[in-house]
């Protein structure tokens, strides 16, 4: 049985499933429950100074579903707790006395001002938490305030209050980054400036979830009027995996612990942001979806992988995917695929034909000798795999690999067994070997 206990900056948990700063850490009652379901961590609601903020009394979120209904993005405009300082603290002190062996982490937000860091800190320490978690990520209402996103969105900042903290506590420190910047490792690389043990994305994207045809407004509609939200769920999970990927093999960040955010729904998604990378994974919107038991599927899943790959301990397989993350410049130029089509499967629907005819390369056939049949034509195929995204029916189109030695009927070049990339290529001026391409040409298909 693989042991999924996690050590992560010396927090220990019995697994790597923390609930991510949200509704569900908001009180000892969720909290409590949390535990008892098998979560092995928390990262409380944010907590700020008082007096406390003031939520909406209306709506305060947005959905998009799937046609099944099932929820695919989620929006808020909800602020950070809404309780009294005080009040927080005490809760916080008696679960983490009551569960020991569970991670708590403080997630803070107070103005950019060291008094203010220092203060709340200084509190934080004495309920015996593991840790903080500064949030510089809330695209929405406190970034007015010149807190959450403002401060995430400017390096300097995020460098500034990382040195306060550390400075000033003895807990590991982690910086909540937001996806709403244009490139994250500027921002990662600050908080690694300023000394934080670690960092953690994403937080919630700045969203309009649509817009009300009667009303004329952007919903969710507080009379009337709407503001942006944060937007998460499952839909957010690439956006929040290409960042942790530009962490992980950025030069000034890699190998900074990272507690993976965004879209985390099931054991899968959570081993493939461990395999990017992350040591621990939070979850908001999966437990706010279907309640704190999706954990013990979680659990169950991903230590039934890892027994399966031969994984004893999640160190095993933490960060293994993250070399295999490159620049296209690096791809394989010599590697050529060809869509196939399962006739047994296909239940000639046409899709793929329409879409290869009207926005790729004309690649499969609809009517052979009169009659419905989609078969791919190797001589057009580019090898995109579009047909294969769009096809209804799963694995009914696959991508063959061309051998070596095999002549590609689209371009008439022989498949070579040798690498080559972008930075080889003869058409690229920059190439160094460009001038050997030159005179002596038919190595590259792609022309
Ligand atoms: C209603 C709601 C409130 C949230 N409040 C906070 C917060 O107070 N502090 C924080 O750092 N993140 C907050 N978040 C962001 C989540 O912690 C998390 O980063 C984000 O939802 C992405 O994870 P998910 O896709 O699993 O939901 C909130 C998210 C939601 C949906
Ligand atoms: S999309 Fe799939 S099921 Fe539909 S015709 Fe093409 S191969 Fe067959
Ligand atoms: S892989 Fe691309 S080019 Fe080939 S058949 Fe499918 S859609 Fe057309």
């Amino acid at each position: 049985m693989a042991d999924l206990r996690t050590d992560f900056l010396g927090i220990k948990s019995p697994n790597p499933f923390w609930l991510a700063s949200a509704p569900p850490t908001d009180k000892a009652y969720n909290v409590v429950r949390a535990f008892q379901a098998g979560w092995g961590g928390v990262v409380w609601k944010t907590l700020g100074e008082d007096p406390s903020v003031v939520n909406v009394n209306g709506p305060r979120y947005g959905a998009i579903h799937g046609p099944d209904r099932r929820l695919i993005g989620l929006n808020n405009i909800e602020l950070i707790t809404d309780r009294p300082l005080e009040v927080n603290l005490r809760e916080i002190t008696e679960v983490k006395r009551d569960w020991p062996d569970r991670a708590i982490v403080v997630s803070l937000m107070v103005p950019c001002e060291e008094t203010s860091w220092v203060s709340i800190l200084k509190r934080v320490e004495e309920t015996g938490a593991d840790g903080v978690e500064l949030n510089f990520g809330c695209p929405h209402g406190m970034s007015e305030r010149g807190m959450g996103s403002a401060v995430g969105q400017v390096p300097e900042y995020i460098e500034m209050v990382a040195r306060w903290c550390k400075a000033n506590t003895r807990m590991p420190v982690i910086v909540k980054l937001t996806p709403n910047i244009t490139d994250v490792r500027y921002p990662a690389r600050a908080a690694k400036r300023g000394g934080a043990d670690a960092v953690s994305l994403i937080n919630t994207i700045s969203s309009i979830m649509g817009v009300d045809l009667d009303q004329m407004a952007p919903s969710p509609t507080i009379d009337g009027k709407a503001s942006h939200g944060g937007y998460c769920g499952p839909a957010v999970k690439p956006i929040a995996l290409n960042m942790i990927a530009e962490i992980g093999r950025d030069a000034e960040t890699a190998g900074l612990p990272i507690s993976g955010i965004g879209g985390i729904t099931t054991w899968r998604d959570a081993a493939e942001f461990m395999a990017l990378g992350c040591g621990t994974v939070q979850v908001c919107t999966a437990a706010m979806t279907y309640g704190f038991r999706v954990v013990s599927d979680m659990i169950e899943g991903l230590s039934r992988w890892m027994d399966s790959k031969g994984y004893t301990s999640v160190d095993d397989f933490v960060g293994l995917a993250v070399p295999k993350v490159t620049d296209w410049q690096y791809l394989n130029l010599n590697y050529v695929t060809k869509a196939r089509i399962d006739q047994d499967l296909c239940i000639k629907c046409g899709r793929c034909h329409i879409a290869c005819e009207d926005t790729s390369h004309q690649a499969i056939t609809h009517l052979v000798d009169g009659r419905r049949h989609f078969e791919v034509i190797d001589e057009e195929c580019v090898g995109c795999n579009l047909c294969v995204n769009i096809c209804p029916v799963e694995d009914c189109i696959t991508m063959e690999t061309l051998p070596p030695g095999a002549i590609d009927p689209r371009t008439g070049i022989v498949v070579q067994s040798e690498y080559a990339n972008w930075t080889m290529h003869r058409n690229n001026p920059m190439s160094v070997t460009s001038q050997q391409f030159a005179a002596e040409p038919v190595v590259l298909p792609g022309e």
